[in-house]
C-alpha cells in the first residue's frame, strides 16, 4: 500500500512543514518515506496507491489526556471544578459499575475519537478494577496505541467511588503486569488528584510506578481553591505532595498547570514531568487560561489534551487552535501552526515516550490519516499549515489507519 500526497513531517525545529511525496507500508509498518515524488514511479494509476496531489498524509493525532468514562457529560456546562466533578462527573463514572457498560462506551468513544483523526492516547478509565480492565481490553482489540489508567481515589469523592489505598495498589499492580510499558495498550499508574489521594494512596502509587517503570498520570493546579485545599490537606505545595510521593519522574503526565509557582516549576523542571496544556477544558470550566511560555522557559516538556468531558472538543486540530487562541490571549509568545501541528503528532509522542508514533518515520506503527481538505490552502501567500488548522473540517478526513490497516473510511 502506497499513501501519496503532501506529507506533514517534521521541520527540525519543534514544528511541521508540508513536502510532496509518498509513504509505503508493509504490513503494520512504515516501511518507505520519499519526498517529493508522489508515487515511486511518478505514476498515479498504479495499484495500491491512494491518496493524490490534493490530499495530505498525516501521523494520527495523539490526546494526552482524556477520560474514557466521561464521554456522555461533555458540553454539562456551568460549573466550576470541584462542583462539576461532584454533580455531573461522579455520578457518571459511578455508572461504570456495570463493566459491560465500561466495555461499549469505551467502543463508542474510540470510535468517535478514531473518526476525529486520533490514533494514540493517553487516558483515564474509573475506579472501578473491573471496567477498566474491559476499557483496556476493548483498546486493544480496536487497535489504538494507548495509554489507560485505573483511576485511584479513597478520599474526598462519593464512598461508591472510593476503595482502600492497599486494594486499588493491588488492583493497579495486576493491570500494570498485565499490560506493561512496551506493549501498545499499556496500563498507566493514575491517582486522581492529590485530592482524592491519602498520602498512603500517593506514596504506593509512586512505588508502584517505579518498580513497574509505568507511566504516572494525575492532574495539578487547575484551580486556585484546588490548589489551597491541597495546602491545607498536606500541609504542602502542590508538587511537593507529588515529589514526596515520588510521583514526579520523567513517566509523569501532570494535567493543566494553570497556578504553579516557581518553586513548583522548578520542582517539575528538574524531574522533567510533563505538563498536559488542556485549553478547551480550562476555558470550559473556566478554571484560567495556562502560561505556555511561562512553562516553556523553565524549561518544561509539554504535551497537549482534550481533557474531555471537561473538555468538549473531539478533534486534536481544534484543541490545537485553542491552544494558539488561549496564548494570543495571554498576550505572550504565540505558538505557529507548525508547532500546535507538532504538538498533536510528534511532541505528544515524545511527552508520551512513544517513539514509534505521531511521525512519518521508517519502522514506525502506520497510524496514519489521509486528509483532503475542500478549501484553497495552497494559493494563498499566507501559512499554509494555519489555513488548514483554522479552516479545520472533520469531513476531510478520507481515511484513518490503525497499524496499517484501514479503520476508518469516508468516501
Ligand atoms: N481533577 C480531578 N479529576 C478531574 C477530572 O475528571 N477532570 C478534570 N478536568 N479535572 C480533574
Ligand atoms: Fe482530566
Amino acid at each position: 500500500m502506497i499513501l501519496t500526497g503532501h506529507l506533514l513531517i517534521e521541520d527540525g525545529s519543534g514544528g511541521c512543514q508540508l513536502r510532496t511525496g509518498h509513504v509505503k507500508l508493509d504490513g503494520e509498518i512504515i516501511a518507505e518515506i520519499s519526498l517529493d515524488e508522489l508515487t515511486p514511479r511518478g505514476n498515479r494509476s498504479i495499484q495500491g496507491v491512494i491518496g493524490g496531489h490534493d490530499c495530505l498524509i498525516c501521523p494520527g493525532f495523539i490526546d494526552a489526556h482524556l477520560h474514557l468514562s466521561q464521554f456522555g457529560i461533555i458540553g454539562a456546562h456551568g460549573l466550576p471544578l470541584l462542583r462539576w466533578l461532584e454533580e455531573f462527573t461522579f455520578p457518571e463514572e459511578n455508572k461504570w459499575n456495570d463493566p459491560e457498560l465500561a466495555a461499549s462506551t469505551t467502543a463508542t468513544a474510540l470510535e468517535e475519537l478514531v473518526g476525529h483523526g486520533t490514533t494514540g492516547i493517553a487516558a483515564y478509565a474509573t475506579v472501578h478494577h473491573e471496567a477498566t480492565r474491559r476499557c483496556l481490553q476493548v483498546a486493544e482489540q480496536k487497535g489504538v496505541r494507548a495509554l489507560i489508567g485505573q483511576v485511584l481515589m479513597d478520599c474526598n469523592a462519593p464512598a461508591s467511588l472510593c476503595r482502600p489505598a492497599a486494594q486499588l495498589l493491588n488492583e493497579a499492580e495486576s493491570l500494570g503486569a498485565k499490560y506493561p510499558p512496551n506493549r501498545r495498550v499499556a496500563a498507566a499508574v493514575t491517582p486522581r488528584f492529590a485530592l482524592s489521594c491519602s498520602e498512603e494512596l500517593l506514596r504506593g502509587s509512586g512505588k508502584l510506578a517505579t518498580e513497574q517503570q509505568a507511566t504516572i498520570q494525575t492532574h495539578i493546579a487547575e484551580t486556585k481553591i484546588e490548589c489551597q485545599q491541597v495546602q491545607r490537606q498536606f500541609g504542602k505545595r502542590y508538587s511537593q505532595v507529588y515529589c514526596d510521593a515520588g510521583l514526579l519522574t520523567e513517566r509523569t503526565l501532570l494535567g493543566h498547570g494553570i497556578y504553579l509557582d516557581p518553586l513548583d516549576r522548578q520542582q517539575l523542571a528538574t524531574a522533567n514531568s510533563k505538563i498536559v496544556h488542556c485549553p478547551t477544558a480550562n476555558s470550559f470550566l473556566r478554571s484560567g487560561e495556562m502560561h505556555r511560555q511561562t512553562l516553556m522557559e523553565e524549561p518544561i516538556q509539554l504535551a497537549i489534551g482534550s481533557d474531555i468531558g471537561a473538555g468538549y472538543e473531539r478533534s486534536m486540530v481544534r484543541v490545537a487552535r485553542e491552544m494558539i487562541l488561549t496564548a494570543a490571549r495571554l498576550g505572550t509568545s504565540v505558538p505557529s501552526a507548525s508547532e500546535a501541528w507538532y504538538s498533536i503528532t510528534a511532541g505528544n509522542a515524545d511527552a508520551l515516550s512513544w517513539l514509534d508514533a505521531g511521525r512519518l518515520r521508517v519502522g514506525a506503527s502506520a497510524d496514519l490519516l489521509i486528509i483532503r481538505p475542500s478549501i484553497d490552502w495552497q494559493s494563498a501567500n499566507s501559512d499554509p499549515l494555519s489555513k488548514l488548522m483554522f479552516g479545520w473540517d472533520d469531513r476531510w478526513i478520507q481515511h484513518v489507519f490503525l497499524r496499517g490497516k484501514l479503520a476508518r473510511s469516508y468516501n
